[in-house]
């Protein structure tokens, strides 16, 4: 059965971008969260981007209404019963996406697609919760959703190959470019990433170099468009050392072991440049000035 309808489940950072760019691929698309409130704000920021689009000339208006008009939201689980695919994107606690998957398993028929954009659960868990493990995978996209081409299409040992390739097949109609992985924490970007970004914050504990002097070495020396203190910073340092935390659950390999001083700046809240100051101080958010912290 053909991919026609969508449906994505959370209207925050993630769901309100898979939202919109499954609208602007000519899908149409129901998105869930759970009050009227959180609804709103999800589909404000789409409105918003959906503007500076049409500003910059990228889409025309006539198209942006268009869009508007094949997103629906709710905030009612059931309206989702005729999606052909499924994308979740809530909060990241097992016990709330089972809760989800075990509802949503109950009112879609059997053909539906199940996938979850989770960064760190492991989706053979997450099929359990559900009696259709065949048609269930993993569709993790990029932060911002609108803008990164990259979706790491995940299977797992019970996905039935032909839902894998079409759901393949469906990334790439958003536009995105899909690459094949498996189930493994991490799957491919943050198994390369977290351990890189957690040597950079060990190399400055080791008194290797400054704050600066590591970025500048990797954007300067490697054209990395930001270096990995910065990129920390903008990640999150507390949504870092929490997948770190659960790679080194999977694998009990040093190299995904968080740093003492990332946990130590976590618990004193300096969770980078959503919390003000993280490894940069963000008082002036256009001049980030390095802490001194070792
Ligand atoms: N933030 C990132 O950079 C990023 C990148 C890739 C994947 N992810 C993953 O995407 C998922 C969402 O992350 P986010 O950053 O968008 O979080 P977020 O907090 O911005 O959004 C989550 C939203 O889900 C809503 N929600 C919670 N339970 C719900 C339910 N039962 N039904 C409908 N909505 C519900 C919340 O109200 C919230 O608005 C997580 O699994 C996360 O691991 C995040």
């Amino acid at each position: 059965m053909a991919i026609e309808k969508v449906g994505v489940v959370g209207c925050g950072l993630m769901g309100s971008g898979i939202a919109q760019v499954a609208a602007q691929a000519g899908y149409p698309v129901t998105v869930r969260e759970v009050s009227t409130q959180l609804l709103e704000k999800g589909l404000q920021s789409i409105e918003k981007n959906l503007g500076r689009l049409v500003e910059k000339g990228t889409i025309a208006a006539v198209d942006r209404d268009q869009i508007r008009g094949r997103l629906r939201g709710t905030t009612n689980v059931d309206d989702l019963k005729d999606c052909d695919i499924i994308i979740e994107a809530i909060i990241e606690q097992l016990p709330a996406k089972r809760e989800l998957w075990s509802a949503l398993d109950k009112i879609c028929p059997k053909s539906a697609i199940f996938a979850s954009n989770t960064s760190s659960l492991s989706i053979t868990e997450m099929a359990t919760f559900t009696q259709r493990p065949d048609r269930f995978l993993g569709l993790h996209f990029f932060n911002p959703v609108p803008v990164m081409k990259l979706v790491e299409v995940i299977r797992t040992i019970a996905t039935d190959p032909k839902v894998f390739e079409e759901v393949v097949a469906f990334a790439g109609k958003l536009g995105k470019t899909p690459v094949r992985t498996t189930d493994r924490t991490g799957f491919i970007v943050n198994r390369l990433l977290v351990p890189y970004i957690l040597d950079a914050v060990r190399a400055l504990e080791e008194g290797v170099a400054s704050i600066e002097d590591i970025d500048n070495s990797m954007k300067l020396g490697c054209g990395h468009p930001m270096g990995p203190l910065t990129l920390l910073d903008f990640v999150g340092l507390d949504t870092t050392y929490y997948i770190a935390n659960i790679m080194f659950d999977e694998f009990k390999e040093k190299r995904f072991a968080p740093p003492p001083l990332l946990k130590r700046m976590v618990l004193a809240g300096w969770n980078g440049r959503k919390a003000g100051r993280g490894f940069y101080d963000y008082s002036d958010p256009a001049k980030p000035k390095a802490m001194q912290l070792t």
